[in-house]
This record gives structure tokens, sequence and C-alpha cells, in this order.
């Protein structure tokens, strides 16, 4: 035989041995096959019990659950009728939980351990919607693997993390928990954090299963309004809304699905086989499990989709989600649906061979205990390496909005400077919302950060921005009266040389339920601006924020604002590296900020429409008392350097491969980063598209004078688009392709396709 036939025959059998390996679960048998073997011993009881999941003691994520449903949970966990567990963590708590399935229920099925491990795990880092403002896709998935490591030191294995909703809309509170308004650079980030959750081996004891939530279109409620209605044409769906779920499967084999509150189409999310069976685990091929969201079941009843709770059951089995969380459903009523034949057994096998397929992935059948070593959450709960990531991660959010007259950096020499402000010397806010395991008053406040660069600072109050307590999950009370601390901040300020204002919504201001129709400064804050600024207009505006906020005042007046965002447990010390010039800033929006909250939704990759302008025209889409353009655009941001752009070129010979490059130059003296952003549009096409949809972007580093060549490639990928029936389409004619420093500011050039 010849040696090359013999070479290849070897390597191939190599590679089998290999695939084989990678797929059997140590003593040799396949994981498909041992689910098998265990599903056969299972009963219908035991089966549904893997459906379904119970809610831990210590935390409560929504409405809470009677007293009569939770009570037996100690003995279902024994019968084996529960197949997971959320909110119970630390591993004492879990190793004490487990056990009562393991040792206690007839066939020892180990639990699923899930929490809300959103940003960071105890060591907080900077909220999602900041941490995408840092376009660092490096930094953001080991941000996610520290959160893994964290939260699997606490005997956690599985988050209910990325949340990949697409939203355009400022008022809805969850906002801060996404990455913003765009699908392309949403993609890239939830494959950044599902690559960090998981990691490179699920078995690892330091890498848990990742969730995509909401399936689907939850951030398009009406009016921002959390939980309500949605109403979106398909071609918005397939294009706007499942490409990040899409890519989570594709790109980084993302575990778990989470379905949603609303409805599609009509038809609640959690009873939507549109959305589960047709798209998900048809089209799409996914092979993990999707689970309910808390009670999203049971809600179907509110929605008028199903008559009672064993219709919820039989609605949302049939369609296709597999673990039910707190509506008490499944456990209650599927067993007896298959009996009854209501419900096939198949559908019941399918959902727990995608449970049981996880729990081997992960290796809890090897050992269940294997996330419960008290020394590994001992030395890894805010690990100093930890705390340095946060340190990064936190900069690099951080957004640069205004600077005139290079009012920042600071020099440490400045004398006098005021800080003024609550959220100053806050600790506790910085954590922001979803911060479940976060403990309390635990975050480097901006007073603390600053005061470490310079001892000529001098704090006021101003005014409280909430007056009762702010534990989670209460509502907030603002205030709306005491001006007590005014006459203090302004004599202060009066005699500084420059005043640091940190104002903003406070960290529960957004996040689950926080939808708000103003999107200005809570409270009193606006008005403590304007009296400080009639005896100083030197101010620098530090923002605190989970959502886009209208602050065009400030803009109008203000010589330089920061967007500090929430920025989690190192804010303080983040932001002072950026006041002081340690750091140079080179965040960029993730979403667009309005100029007022009657302009939401507002996003830049919106139809040109049948009349797109001049702006402020009669008869054009345009508002009577408001331009119609955005305060701060997407992909805005600046920098202490400057860059210019120059030199597009386009090779559009290769229909398949158009190669883009353009050359960026940092024009200042000073080294900095910047975020080469590509756009592109499709002028005409079977249904109209986009202004500008964002293609492309690559973070570089550009000394004092020094010069690149960024290359892009667009392909079918970037250049097709979804039809209102789901057939992905790459239609000829004439596309623009736009590059620049935001989504605003671009050279153009184009090509035929
Ligand atoms: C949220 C989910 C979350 C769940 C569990 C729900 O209220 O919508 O995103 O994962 O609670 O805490």
């Amino acid at each position: 035989m010849n040696k090359w036939l013999v070479f290849s025959l070897g390597l191939f059998l190599l590679v089998l041995i290999a695939c084989n390996q990678t797929e059997n679960n140590h003593n040799g048998t396949s994981i498909d096959d041992k689910v098998e073997s265990l599903l056969s011993k299972m009963s219908i009881e035991e089966k549904v019990g893997q459906m379904n999941q119970y809610n831990g003691f210590y935390d409560v994520t929504g409405p809470a659950p009677s007293e009569g449903d939770a009570k037996n949970k100690y003995e279902h966990i024994k019968s084996g009728l529960v197949g997971s567990m959320l909110n119970v963590r630390g591993v004492k708590n879990v190793r004490e939980m487990q056990s009562l399935a393991v040792d206690s229920s007839r066939l020892g099925i180990p639990m699923i351990f899930g929490f809300d491990v959103i940003h960071g795990h105890k060591t907080l880092s900077p909220i999602p919607l900041a941490e995408a403002a840092s376009w660092d896709l490096e930094a953001i998935e080991k941000s996610a693997r520290i959160a893994a490591i964290e939260a699997s030191a606490e005997g956690l294995n599985w988050t209910f993390a990325p949340m990949v909703d697409i939203s355009r809309d400022a008022r809805w509170g969850r906002v801060m928990e996404g990455a913003g308004e765009d699908t392309y650079l949403g993609s890239r980030i939830g494959v950044a954090r599902v690559k960090g959750f998981q990691g490179d081996d699920l078995s690892a004891v330091n890498t848990i299963a990742a969730c995509a939530k909401h399936f689907a279109a939850y951030g398009f409620a009406e009016g921002g309004r959390d939980y309500n209605t949605v109403d979106l044409g398909t071609a918005t769906l397939y294009n706007v809304v499942f490409p990040p779920f899409k890519a989570a499967i594709e790109e980084a084999d993302v575990k778990t699905f989470m379905n949603a509150f609303n409805i599609v189409n009509g038809i609640p999310a959690t009873g939507n086989s549109f959305l589960m069976r047709d798209i998900l685990k048809g089209e799409w091929g996914f092979e993990g499990y999707v689970i309910s969201d808390w009670s999203s079941g049971e809600e179907m009843i509110d929605h008028g989709f199903a008559r009672d709770t064993a219709h919820v059951a039989q609605l949302a089995a049939m369609a296709g989600s597999d673990m039910d969380m707190e509506s008490y459903a499944y456990v209650k009523y599927l067993a007896q649906h298959v009996k009854d034949g209501k419900v096939p057994e198949s559908i019941i096998d399918d959902a727990v061979r995608r449970i049981l397929k996880v729990k081997f992935e992960l290796g809890l059948f090897d050992d269940p205990y294997k996330y419960c070593d008290e020394a590994r959450e001992k030395k890894l709960i805010y690990h100093e390496d930890h705390m340095d990531a946060a340190r990064e991660m936190a900069k690099k959010s951080i957004v640069l909005l205004k600077n005139e007259n290079n009012t920042l950096p600071l020099s440490i020499d400045q004398k006098k400077i005021a800080v003024i402000g609550t959220l100053a010397a806050d600790k506790d806010s910085p954590l922001g919302n979803w911060r479940m395991a976060g403990d309390d008053n635990v975050a480097v406040s901006v007073l603390e950060g600053l005061k470490k660069y310079s001892s000529n600072i001098t704090y006021a109050e101003g005014a409280k921005l909430v007056t009762g307590p702010t534990a989670f999950p209460i509502e907030l009370e603002v205030n709306e009266t005491d001006r007590s601390g005014f006459k203090e901040a302004i004599k202060l300020a009066k005699r500084s040389e420059v005043v640091i204002m940190v104002l903003g919504e406070h960290g529960l201001h957004s996040g689950e339920a926080r939808s708000r129709v103003d999107i200005d400064l809570p409270g009193l804050q606006q008005e403590l601006l304007e009296e400080v600024y009639k005896v100083n207009k030197n101010i620098v505006l530090v923002l605190n924020n989970g959502r886009p906020l209208a602050i065009t005042w400030a803009d109008e007046h203000l010589p330089a604002i920061v967007e500090a965002w929430q920025l989690g447990i190192q804010a303080g010390n983040a932001i002072a590296e950026v006041i002081f010039g340690d750091y140079n800033p080179s965040g960029k929006l993730p979403m667009t900020f309005p100029r007022h909250v009657g302009q939401v939704p507002m996003y830049y990759n919106y139809f040109n429409t049948g009349r797109p302008g001049p702006d402020g025209e009669l008869f054009y889409p345009h508002y009577m008392d408001e331009s119609h353009l955005p305060l701060y655009p997407f992909g805005y941001g600046l920098s202490y350097s400057e860059f210019e752009y120059s030199n597009l070129t386009l090779d559009a010979s290769n229909k398949k491969e158009i190669k883009v490059s353009v050359e960026v130059k940092n024009v200042s003296e000073r080294v900095g980063e910047e975020v080469v952003q590509l756009y592109i549009r499709d002028h005409v096409a079977s249904i109209v598209r986009p202004v500008k949809e964002l293609k492309g972007f690559k973070k570089i580093a550009l000394a004092g004078g020094q010069s690149k060549i960024v290359e892009f490639v667009l392909t079918d990928n970037e250049l097709g688009f979804y039809m209102p029936d789901g057939e992905y389409v790459v239609e000829p004619g004439q596309f623009d392709v736009m590059v620049g420093t935001s989504s605003a500011e671009v050279i153009k050039g184009e090509f035929e396709l």
C-alpha cells in the first residue's frame, strides 16, 4: 500500500478515536449511551422531576410562590422530583441540597444548580451594557471566565446569562443587562460571554453552563415597559432579534436557553412552538435544553393563552419548554398528562435527554460534589487577580462623551477640586443591579478613587438621590424635595477651580422591572447641576447610569462629560484613572443616546423611509419641538488621543470576499486605542435595508503619530439578510461601505455585488 495512503488512514483512525474520546465521559461509554441507559430506568414521575426546577431559600427574583407550593421542596428532592435548583449558593448549602438528591432519591441523579451570574459573581464587574461599551471581546470573555470561576467555587454550575436581547428602548430597565441596540455587536459579545462561562471544557471544575436568554424579543416590550406586549414582524425577528441567539449556538455551543415573558405573534414565548420547536430545535439544531423564565409558564393563564396550570403544563411541554422555573406546573400535572395521552412520552423523553446530557457534560455524574470544595471557595472568591481584572474591565468600559478644550485629564497638581453629588460617595450603587451574590457597599466609590490621586479634594453631597432603603427588590424612593444640601454644595463650588459632579441613576434604577418614562437625571440632580453651574462653569460631569440618559442640557453647557455607568467593585479606581489621565478612555456607546425621551425607540440602523429629510422641514419625519437626531450616536466615544481616517480602499474583484482597508492615524502625541467600525448599506433590495449596519470592528492601539492599515473582509455572512419567511439571501447590487470612529462619523466607498 502506498505509504501516504497508510499514513492518511492512520491519521483518520486517530481522529476517529480522538473524537470518540471527547464524546465519552472517562469510562468509555458515550454520553448519549449513558443518557439512554439512565432514561430507560426512570419512571414517568422521575422523568418529569428532571424537568422541574425549584427556587432555593435565598433570593427571590420574581413574584414569590405561595407557601403551600414551596413547603414540600425537601421531600420532592428526595423523591427524585426535582432536577434543578436556583438561588442556592455557597459550597455548604449546595452540598447539603445535592446530597438530598444524590443520597436519598431512588436513582441518585444529581441536580444542576443555576443562578443569575450576570456581571461577575462576588467580584462584581461592570454591568453588561458598560462592558459592551469596551467593544473588547477578549476582555469581556475574560470577565465572564472570572465570573464562572467564582460561581463554580461557590458550588454553582449554571448561569442564567448572557442576556442577548437586542433593545432599542432606553426606557426598558433591562438594557443594563444586555449589549445594547446592535445585532452584530450583540452577537459578538454574546458569543464571547458564553465562551467565557463555558470555557474550553465544560467538565472542568471552573466552567459552568451558560444560558442565552430571553428567547425571544423580550427587549421589544411596547413603551419600554417591562413584561409588556411585543408586536414584531418576522423580518425584524430574523434580522434583528434572532442572530445573537443563533450565534451563541453556532459559535459558542451554548448549553441552555431561557424563553421569555412576552408574546411573539400573539403566543407567549413559553408556549411558542414556532420559536422553540421550529426555529431553535428545528432549523438551528439546538441540542441543549430550554428553561422557562420565572413563572412564565403560569403567566400564560393571565396572557389568556392557557386555561389553568394543567393546561400550562401541556402547552409549555408541547411547545418545547424543557424545564419549568417556578410555575409548579410540570411537577403537578405532566405525568398525568402522559398517562392520559395528552402529552406523548416522547416529548418528555426528549426534554429529559437534553437535561441529562448537560449534566453528564458538566461531569456531575462523575462527581456530584465536584463544585463543592470549601478550600477552593475560600481561595477564589475576591481573588486579587479577579479584582485587577475588574478594574481593567471598568476602565475599558468608560466612554468620554465630551471634552472641550482638553478639560480632561485633570492634572494631579490641580488645586481646589470640588466633588459634588451623593453618588460620588456611594459604595453600593456602582455595583449595579443583578448582583445577586454581591456583598453590599463593597465598591470603591468615586470619591475614594479620586482621593487616592489628590489631597486637594473637598466633597459636598448636594442632594440625596434616594431616600428610603435600596435593598433588592425594593422600589426606590427618589428625593424630590430635600434641598438642604444645596447651599453647602454651591458654596464649595464657588471657591473651587474645578467641580466634578457625579450624577445619574442609582444602581437599582435599571434592571428587571425598572422601566422609566423619564430618562433624565432623576430627583433634584438636574436642578442641583444648574445651581452649581451658576457659580462655577468648569464642571466635569461623571455619569452613573444603567441606560442611555437624555442629558441634553449638560451637553450644551458643560465642558466635559464622562460616561461611567455602574462599573462594579473597582468603579472609583477606574474613574479616577481616567479623570487624572493615567488611562486614556477608548469606550464607544453600544446604544444611541437620545436628546429627549420622546425620540425613543431610537437606533442608528433605521430605515430610510419614503421621506428621509431634510431635518426640520414640514412633511418630513421630524419633530416640531426637537431635532430628530440623537444626542450621541451609536459607536460614539472620544479619547485623549485624536484619530484620522484616510485611504479607504475596496477590492471587489472576488464577490465572495470583498476586501476593505483603511488607514487610521493617531494625530496626537498620546498613545491611545481606537475602535475602527465598518458599516454597510445595501441600496436596493427585495425588502428595504437599513441606512447603515455594523458589519465589523477592530480595536487597535496606536502610539502618538503612528498609523496603521486596518483590514476587513466582507463575505455572504455580512452582505445578506433574511426575508420575512426566514430565507437568507444575498442580492446583487450597489453597496456603500462606511468606515469610521462612530456610526455618524465615517468615510465612504462603494462597490457593486
Ligand atoms: C428573569 C430572568 C432570571 C430569572 C431567575 C426572572 O425574573 O427574567 O432573567 O434569570 O428571573 O432569577
